[in-house]
């Protein structure tokens, strides 16, 4: 990726808020409990972007709605660029003339002038655009567009979007390779169907050239939240981050860890093939939620954000890359687990042994190759190397700084704050909580782990043990859950409060205080519908559905506007063997479009799947009776909502 400095992108979390307000604090305002109150401006530090000098740090600031200048050397802030429609990813140009912001709610990157500090331009891309990557040589731009799961090619010198590429799902990162032929991008979330062989994320390979995905790199199996990557500068490594789920395993597992594990994943960009999968934990603590990776020029190291844990580790990456290539010191050959040879050990003598590592939290511990250290504040995202390679910044999301860590030793060096935080509200100390994993025993996930961004769904199921055992659920979507008692898809606890609490205990087997679950209900409380992005797609259609949803159809007899349910279970056909009964809770449809897959186990991969009619008795609707054409006019309004 050449001389391009890229910082990870971004996270979707609950509040509208555009342009930046003072730096006074300011006293806690409750918004919830009085709708008048002015909604409070928090400072949320996201990507970060260092000038080739290295003087100069440029953050993006989501809930602030700006970019922050700061002086990295010393240490202070010069000023706020207002930005608006929600900055995400960033990146500079190779001479650091000109900084690029993904504005996700304005479906547009805008240009700043570094020099002059003030937006020259937007350029309008795809839905949602969140992360982008820089192709100097070929003068292009790409973006992540999480919106409509496309890619947008950006011609500089027209200043123009050329072309959409479609990728997998909800593309999050995208990092240029080698000589630009080819654009690296981590699709954030599975688009399998949950109860399929293997659902996991997967990487997209694009052919610059030919403008089109050329290969899908699958992740292993329940891996999610796939977002920071990084190429090594000779274009032959890919590295990405994500979280592994072992969802069917009984949730009570975490106990012995392993519920979650966070994972790198190399992949060999010549074949393209995932060479091996690692695990960043240690045997009693966790390392979620995986944010950002960034590699030291050499290629020899790597550094990765860690933000449900605050922590920030140093990979000696050059070595494992011995090890996995049979290089073992006799030292760590010697290490016995339990009574047979080591990991690293095994994989010298049988090759297959390698899909082993994706299971094994010791190899990085054994062989002295992982260094976990504290970013310097709450919620580490986005990440930037200095261009000496000495220092390394971190943009602590709940923290409102910057972390400047020696990369060496990974040593807190200084914290640079983005300006004066507000007093923290209810719903912000419930959102800090959701996404906080060292609330959970062992820290092995967080709320906000399998609830991705800001309370909706990973696409996989997990087996929680309050309605009998190997049935897993697909996870729920908590945008207006306070509305739609009772919970769960068995309908199993009656009001709010008592979910989040049993929630909590659930999946962190740490009691919480009444205080923590009044603060969780207020932040789930706060979680909002976002603007659809595929409402222009689908007007047309969508008009034609509204009327068949309403009529012909019978949909509205379980799910009535405006909230789509009528908060009553029913059998509508879709009952898996655990469940005595068949009776399912009626899903809200608000946000359909990204809650897939569908069905209380995920069985539906696509909303076409979801609605082709199976459905001989007439159970759900009255979809048997519709032509084809007619249920994709259906669809279409299922997924404007
Ligand atoms: C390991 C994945 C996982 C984690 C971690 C997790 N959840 Fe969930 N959550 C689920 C699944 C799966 C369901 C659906 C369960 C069911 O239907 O029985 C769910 C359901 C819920 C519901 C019910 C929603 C409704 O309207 O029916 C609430 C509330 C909830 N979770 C809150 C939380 C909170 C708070 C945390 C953190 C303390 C959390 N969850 C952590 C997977 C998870
Ligand atoms: C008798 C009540 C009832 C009627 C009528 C009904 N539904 Fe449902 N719907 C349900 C229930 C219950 C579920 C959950 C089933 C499960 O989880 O397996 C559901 C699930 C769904 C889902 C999956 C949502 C998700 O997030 O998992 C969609 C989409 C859906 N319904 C759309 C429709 C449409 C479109 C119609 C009209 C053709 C319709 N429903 C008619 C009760 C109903």
């Amino acid at each position: 990726m050449g001389k391009i400095r890229m910082t990870a992108s971004f996270v979707i979390l609950a509040a509208v808020i555009v342009g930046c307000e003072s730096d006074k604090q300011s006293p806690p305002r409750t918004k919830l409990d009085d709708p008048k109150a002015p909604t409070p401006v928090y400072r949320s530090p996201l990507s970060v972007a260092v000038s080739p000098d290295g003087k100069t740090l440029y953050v993006s600031d989501r809930t602030a709605g700006c970019v922050t200048v700061l002086d990295a050397s010393g240490g202070k802030k010069i000023r706020d660029v207002a930005i608006g429609g929600e900055p995400n990813g960033l990146c500079l140009s190779s001479d650091g003339k000109r900084l690029y912001v993904a504005r996700r709610k304005a479906n547009s990157i805008a240009l700043i002038d570094t020099a002059k500090r003030i937006v020259t331009g937007h350029i309008s891309v795809g839905p949602w655009p969140v992360a982008v990557a820089l192709a100097p040589k070929s003068n292009r731009l790409y973006s992540c567009n999480r919106g409509n799961h496309t890619v947008s090619v950006v011609d500089l010198a027209a200043g123009k979007e050329i072309k959409q590429i479609a990728v997998v799902r909800d593309p999050a990162f995208a990092v240029v390779a080698g000589d630009e032929s080819r654009l690296v991008v981590a699709n954030f979330m599975p688009a399998d169907a949950a109860t399929a062989p293997d659902p996991a994320s997967e990487v997209s390979i694009i052919d610059t050239k030919a403008m089109r995905q050329r290969a899908r790199v699958k992740l292993p199996r329940g891996s999610t939240m796939a977002r920071g990557t990084w190429v090594s500068p000779d274009g032959k490594w890919a590295y990405v981050v994500h979280l592994l789920g072992l969802f069917d395993l009984p949730i009570t597992q975490l106990e012995q860890g392993w519920v979650h594990t966070t994972a790198l994943s190399i992949i060999d960009l010549a074949t393209p093939e995932r060479l091996a999968t690692v695990l960043l934990d240690d045997l009693t603590k966790g390392a979620p939620d995986p944010w950002a990776v960034v590699g030291s020029p050499d290629a020899k190291k790597l550094w990765i954000s860690h933000r449900g844990v605050h922590e920030v580790s140093t990979i000696d990456i050059g070595r494992i890359h011995e090890l996995l290539a049979g290089k073992i010191p006799a030292k760590l050959a010697e290490i016995k687990d339990a009574q047979r040879d080591n990991i690293w050990v095994r994989i010298t003598k049988d090759k297959r042994q390698i899909a082993e590592l994706a299971r094994d939290l010791t190899a990085l511990h054994i062989s002295n190759t992982l260094v976990r250290t504290p970013s310097g504040g709450k919620g580490p995202t986005g990440m930037a190397l200095g261009p000496d390679g000495k220092k390394l910044y971190v943009a602590n999301y709940y923290g409102a700084s910057v972390g400047v860590l020696d990369a060496i030793g990974g040593k807190l060096l200084a914290t640079i704050s983005v300006g004066g935080q507000p007093g923290l509200d209810a719903a912000r100390r419930g959102e800090i909580f959701f996404h906080d994993a060292t609330r959970c025993y062992q820290r092995w996930h967080s709320c906000a782990s399998c609830h991705l961004d800001g309370g909706r769904v990973d696409a996989l199921t997990w087996d929680f043990l309050r309605d009998g055992i190997d049935n897993g659920k697909d996870v729920i979507s908590l945008v207006y859950m306070h509305r739609t008692p009772p919970h769960n898809r068995r309908a199993t606890r009656p009001n709010p409060w008592e979910s989040l609490e049993t929630g909590v205990v659930g999946s962190h087997h740490m009691p919480p205080a009444k205080s923590e679950v009044d603060d969780l209900l207020a932040y789930v409380k706060s979680l909002r519908p976002e603007p659809n992005p595929n409402l222009p797609t689908f007007a047309p259609a969508a008009a034609r559905g509204k009327v068949l949803f309403e009529g012909k159809a019978n949909c509205t007899r379980c799910h009535p506007s405006p909230l789509f349910t009528d908060n009553k279970s029913y059998n509508v056909g879709t009952a898996s063997a655990g469940d005595p009964d068949g009776r399912y809770d009626t899903p809200s449809l608000i946000e359909a479009y990204r809650t897939a897959p569908y069905y209380h186990d995920g069985r539906a991969a696509t909303m076409k799947e979801a609605l082709s009619p199976r459905d001989p008795k007439g159970l759900h609707g009255r979809l048997k009776d519709l032509t084809p054409k007619e249920i994709d006019d259906l669809i279409a309004y299922v997924l404007s909502l």
